[in-house]
């Protein structure tokens, strides 16, 4: 009896329901695809209805509404469907919080990459076409849908950073440079609540406009964020009593991180500090969020991966400054490090 409970107790249910969770982010992607969270905001419907304003075929309508139920993105009531909370305040096109962007970005620039890891793990080849020609950034922000997309993501990843660092204390700095701040979402949420800040972007220069429009559409004509488009690896880093990288260095093979370090060296003013986030392991054992988003520099970046801090010191030590690291709450699933620019 004792042999049959354990038998029972080891089954394949863990792996095939990993599988199942593939066809389940297919059920999400074509849901969003169809734009059936976006038909039902404000409505409800039965899936005859549905399928027949989605111009979708019964049968596989009337499953993927139900199945979506099952996760949670829909509610099921007396033959009738709506949004749940989770899908009405993220899956709605057009709603400030809208994750459309995200999806897209993993679904059209990250997943193919990720369906090369195999290779990847041999090789230690990025799956990207972009990043073996050169800066994967520079193929991206060709296409302006994919860049929206990402911009939507990054700013998915590092609102609760910014919010976090805008409750830092700031009191002794008076002018920050986010480097490759994209289109200013961190740098904006810092000098709103800290508005003794003089803050700034530096990032490639395609990335000008998209700046513009959500600088116009979080501040207005009250935001003071500056732009400075450049290449970090090709010129000076301007002059600031901090420079953050914010998801920078783990897009970069270790050499290059610490030449990114050195030249921040070189641009923070003596008293000042550069400050580093990522998704970095703090101990030994790697967090899965970390695990992921090393996985995804493998397959999408060259030389790029995740890090540990005492790594980090290192190359701080190396380019210079004297590296601390930050008890910062909220900050979800990264770490900060400063480095100091003693006098
Ligand atoms: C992963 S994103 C991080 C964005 C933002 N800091 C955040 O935390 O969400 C990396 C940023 O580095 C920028 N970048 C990449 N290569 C660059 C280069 N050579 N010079 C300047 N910026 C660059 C990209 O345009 C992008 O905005």
């Amino acid at each position: 009896m004792a042999a049959q409970t354990t038998e029972l107790s080891v089954n394949p249910g863990p792996i095939m329901g990993l599988m199942a969770g593939h066809w389940q982010v297919r059920m999400l992607l074509a849901a969003v695809e169809h734009g059936v969270f976006t038909e039902l905001a404000g409505r409800s419907a039965t899936s005859a209805e549905l399928a027949g304003d989605l111009g979708l075929v019964p049968l596989g309508a009337n499953d993927l509404l139900v199945g979506l139920s099952h996760l949670g993105l829909l509610e099921l009531r007396d033959g009738k469907f709506t949004n749940s909370a989770v899908a009405d305040r993220f899956l709605v096109q057009g709603r400030a919080e809208y994750i459309g962007g995200y999806l897209r970005f993993c679904e059209r620039e990250l997943n193919p990459a990720w369906d090369g890891l195999a290779t990847a793990l041999r090789t230690g080849e990025p799956q990207n076409r972009a990043a073996v020609d050169g800066n994967p950034y520079d193929t991206l922000y060709q296409d302006a849908d994919a860049t929206d997309g990402f911009l939507d993501s990054m700013d998915l990843l590092n609102t609760p950073v910014a919010l976090a660092m805008s409750r830092f204390d700031w009191s002794r700095y008076s002018s920050f440079v986010d480097i490759g701040g994209a289109r200013g979402n961190f740098a904006h949420q810092v000098v709103t609540q800290n508005p003794h800040l003089k803050g700034a972007v530096f990032d490639l220069p395609p990335l000008e406009p998209a700046f513009k429009r959500h600088m116009d559409r979080l501040g207005g004509a009250n935001s003071t964020v500056a732009f400075h488009g450049g290449d970090f690896f090709t010129d000076r880093l301007p002059e600031a009593d901090v420079l953050v990288f914010g998801h920078v260095l783990h897009n970069w093979g270790v050499a290059d991180r610490v030449r990114l370090l050195t030249s921040a060296y070189e641009a923070v003013r003596p008293g000042g500090a550069v400050f580093v986030y990522d998704p970095m392991a703090g101990g030994d054992e790697p967090s899965m969020h970390a695990v992921l988003a090393g996985l995804a520099m493998l397959v999408w970046s060259h030389g790029g991966a995740e890090y540990s801090v005492r790594q980090l010191h290192g190359w701080l030590a190396e380019a210079g400054f004297r590296p601390e690291t930050a008890e910062v709450a909220g900050l979800h699933d990264d770490v900060l490090v400063i480095g100091h620019k003693d006098r």
